[in-house]
């Protein structure tokens, strides 16, 4: 029922096909019901209608109206919900592949019996409309709020926003062992570091990144970009820029960054190398190769902002 195309690319036949099943079905449901003494009725609505999606659209807005009605037919004393479900297992409307692309977002699927045991719990409650969903709000938020804060994140900060505070004992590991490690080893011992966190994200072998091939090129996308992010953050104790593995973008740059971070050279330092790499790297740059930057980054953007 839901497709994955841009409303404007989508025609009025594919439009009518997301929308008249939800909207014009439940619609004439509630035509059929609105005299009878129900105990209860259920909208099965989307997380979609919570936050969007990209190529989401109509299914987005089909799902709102089955929230809107909710509150409409309560309104009017017909006990009603309105489920706004993450994916479920099993096989469904939400195929393999829209799943792996939810999990990388940190939307996992819940199994039937816990999304039994919510519906039961929710009937209970007086509750119109709730969300349900198995969600990493670690990684969904950073994914989500790439760009600029959100909203939805400021009305459930106080249960998402804090940072684990108890880090896996391997991270503490290495950054220990790593501040241990003799200056003229460290830069070899981060490579070999990032080596092995690549190969598991890019599902390579580690001797397949070479020291200055682009991470672009590998097959490193937006959302493992964030993966990689996450794995530093916490390996290295800190909270790096989302920019940080977009400017440095080969195993020596990011290697070299690192170490200068261990070294503890300034922020100051790092930025003014920073900006040095960016304006020699596209003076460097034909016009061609410029426009492929500029769409790449741009590209990036909006996969990293789609959710
Ligand atoms: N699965 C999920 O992860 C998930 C997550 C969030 C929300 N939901 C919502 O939960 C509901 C059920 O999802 P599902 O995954 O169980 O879907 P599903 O397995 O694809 O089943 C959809 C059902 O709707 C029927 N249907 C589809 N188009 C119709 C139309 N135009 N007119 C009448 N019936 C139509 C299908 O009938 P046929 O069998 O005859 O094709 C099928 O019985 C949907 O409203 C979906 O939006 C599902």
């Amino acid at each position: 029922m839901a497709s994955d195309r841009p409303l404007e690319n989508t025609d009025l036949s594919e439009f009518d096909g997301v929308w008249s099943a939800k909207v014009t079905g439940a619609w004439i449901l509630h035509q059929l019901t609105q005299e009878m003494s129900l105990d209860f009725s259920v909208n099965f609505s989307s997380i979609a209608s919570v936050w969007g999606g990209k190529g989401q659209g109509v299914y987005a807005a089909a799902n709102q109206f089955l929230d809107g009605l909710a509150h409409y037919r309560s309104s009017l004393g017909q006990p009603t919900w309105s489920i706004n479900w993450g994916p479920w297992a099993g096989e469904n409307m939400a195929d393999a592949k829209f799943k792996t692309k939810l999990s990388r977002l940190g939307i996992t699927p819940l199994s039937p019996a816990t999304g039994i045991r919510a519906l039961k719990a929710l009937l209970s409650t007086n509750l119109i409309q709730a969300t349900v969903a198995r969600i990493d709000w670690h990684l969904f938020q950073d994914i989500y709020q790439s760009r600029r804060a959100r909203l939805l994140f400021e009305q459930i900060a106080p249960a998402t926003t804090t940072k684990p505070t108890s880090r896996s004992q391997s991270s503490g590991v290495l950054l220990h062992q790593l501040k241990q490690t003799p200056k003229r080893e460290l830069f070899t011992q981060i490579k070999t570091y990032l080596q092995i966190k690549l190969a598991k994200i890019l599902k390579l072998k580690p001797a397949a990144i070479e020291p200055q091939q682009g991470f672009f090129e590998l097959g490193l996308d937006s959302l493992m970009v964030v993966e990689l992010k996450n794995c530093l953050d916490r390996d290295f104790e800190t909270i790096f820029s989302t920019s940080l593995i977009f400017n440095y973008s080969t195993l020596d740059k990011l290697a070299s960054y690192l170490e200068d971070f261990l070294n503890g050279q300034t922020e100051m330092k790092i930025q003014e190398r920073e900006n040095q790499l960016e304006t020699k790297e596209i003076d460097s740059l034909n016009p061609q190769e410029l426009e492929q930057l500029l769409v790449r980054e741009i590209q990036e953007i909006e996969t990293l902002i789609s959710y």
